[in-house]
């Protein structure tokens, strides 16, 4: 929906955004496949976005993601702890209040597996404590000042 408010119609159309994480069923994978939300879990969402991606639905008490976002994303159940990237060449990686879970050497081959999925020139990002360990420096050089936003080093790495 960010990338939507600021992509012209266009570059939207060709956005791919492939939502993934270990859970196969239940809510949570249910809700990103069929972009369908509780009211109540769309609380405290601005009612300008509400209004604008979100619409009623059949479904008593749920809204639902419109159809044009929706057909953005695609969900596939993965574990980042199998370091077996699900794809290359992506523009970005985005890895939220996840890698807090894991141990330092996991976090750090699962930062090494998104180094090999991203494009030449990618960018990862991540929640705002989430620091780089200082092992990975050379496969990432920090993007903004102020952010958890890294670019993709060129020619680091193993399989990059
Ligand atoms: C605190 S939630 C964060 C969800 C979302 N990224 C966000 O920021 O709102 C942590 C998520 O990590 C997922 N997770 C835990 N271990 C994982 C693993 N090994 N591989 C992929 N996802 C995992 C959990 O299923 C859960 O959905």
């Amino acid at each position: 929906m960010i990338l939507a408010g600021r992509m012209g119609y266009f570059a939207l159309n060709n956005l791919r955004i492939d939502a993934t994480d270990v859970e196969s069923t239940g809510q949570f994978a249910q809700m990103i496949e069929a972009g369908l939300y509780r009211n109540d879990e769309l609380s405290r969402l601005p009612e300008s976005i509400l209004e604008k991606y979100f619409e009623p639905n059949d479904k008593p008490g749920h809204f639902r993601v419109i159809d044009s976002i929706r057909r953005r994303v695609a969900y596939q159940r993965h574990d980042l702890l199998c370091f077996r990237e699900i794809g290359r060449g992506y523009s970005l990686v985005l890895c939220k209040n996840v890698l807090l879970h894991f141990q330092p050497q996991e976090r750090i081959e699962v930062l090494r597996m998104f180094h090999r999925a991203l494009a030449s020139g990618g960018l990862f990002a991540s929640e705002l404590t989430q620091e780089m360990p200082p092992e990975l420096a050379p496969l990432f050089q920090r993007a903004i000042p102020d952010g958890q936003v890294f670019r993709k080093v060129e020619g680091a790495g193993c399989g990059s």
